[in-house]
């Protein structure tokens, strides 16, 4: 399965904070947004990565995340020349995706607690897996109306009167149908190809699972400054007390052995004196240890 990082927008929401540099680049706590939705999908096995972004941004983003070897991975750099949707994705990175299937998540989405996706990534064959979580304010985001046996029964885009509280967090597993279903969509009001469109259609082909993330699970959307800060927060309270790192692509790739001890412990060397580099001397210090006792 390939992966792909929808990181374009104008972020108009956080002027002028955007003006120099983009949405997905602000910081959530201590790491640029970016790093939470990769060590997401690298978490989860994803190696071969394609990251989308406006003519402008671009440049940045491969400053900061280069080719990927460095972390055992590679990441490829598409162009969305105006942001046109979601689901152009599929159109821009099609000869990226090629025959396989694809992962896509949104470079503003923040999500945190247990192996909820693990399996997802892991059982996809065919059609679409989607997830669905409660929120507070389900009109701002895709909403999915659920029947009594848990089935997925409609799908809304930020509908006026929400038909339930389950919203659609920017995390999208697709076989390969998906390039087909996004070359015949058509625009909508708002002038995008709508990710909502193609889960729709996978609905109607009877293809699309909906799994509900459960009550521990949190997902965070950084797209505003309340929702930016309240990230940060989030983030910074988790990792005082537990003393981990959430969106730590380093060590996602540790763990998955995309990279091996001694490779990150050249990437730690190089880095300069900081909290990150600490953490990450520890979590070699302790993938020595638990190497030797094994
Ligand atoms: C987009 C999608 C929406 C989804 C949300 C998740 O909304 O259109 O269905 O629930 O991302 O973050 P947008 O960010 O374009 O408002």
């Amino acid at each position: 399965m390939k992966g792909i990082i929808l990181a374009g927008g104008t972020g108009s929401r956080l002027f002028p904070l955007t003006l120099v540099a983009s949405k997905q680049l602000q910081p959530v706590y201590d790491k640029p947004m970016v790093y939470y939705p990769l060590a997401t999908l690298i978490e989860n096995g994803i190696r071969e990565l394609c990251l989308i972004s406006t003519p402008q941004d671009l440049p940045r983003f491969q400053q900061l995340l280069g080719d990927g070897t460095a972390w055992g991975i590679s990441i490829e750099y598409r162009e969305q020349a105006r942001p046109a949707g979601i689901a152009q994705a599929f159109l821009i990175a099609d000869s990226f995706i090629g025959n396989d299937s694809v992962a896509l998540i949104l470079g503003d989405n923040v999500f945190y607690g247990g192996d909820e996706f693990h399996g997802a990534f892991a059982e996809l064959e065919k059609g679409a897996v989607i997830f669905g979580c409660h929120v507070n304010d389900p009109e701002r985001y895709g909403v999915v109306e659920f029947d009594g046996a848990g089935r997925a029964l409609s799908i809304q885009e930020k509908p006026a009167q929400p038909r339930s509280n389950y919203a659609v967090p920017g995390l999208y597993l697709y076989d390969n149908q998906v390039v087909g279903i996004a070359r015949n969509l058509k625009p909508s009001a708002r002038g995008e190809l709508e990710i909502t469109d193609v889960n729709v259609e996978y609905l109607r082909r009877g293809e699309l699972r909906v799994r509900r993330l459960n009550r521990g699970f949190a997902w965070l959307d950084a797209g505003t400054s309340s929702s930016l800060h309240e990230a940060s927060a989030y983030v910074q309270t988790i990792e005082k007390r537990q003393g981990i790192k959430i969106g730590c692509p380093e060590e996602a790739a540790l763990l998955r052995g995309f990279l091996d001890i001694a490779a990150l412990a050249m990437l730690v060397e190089k880095m300069p004196n900081c909290e990150y580099r600490q953490y990450l001397f520890d979590v070699v210090g302790e993938a020595r240890r638990l190497e030797k006792e094994r």
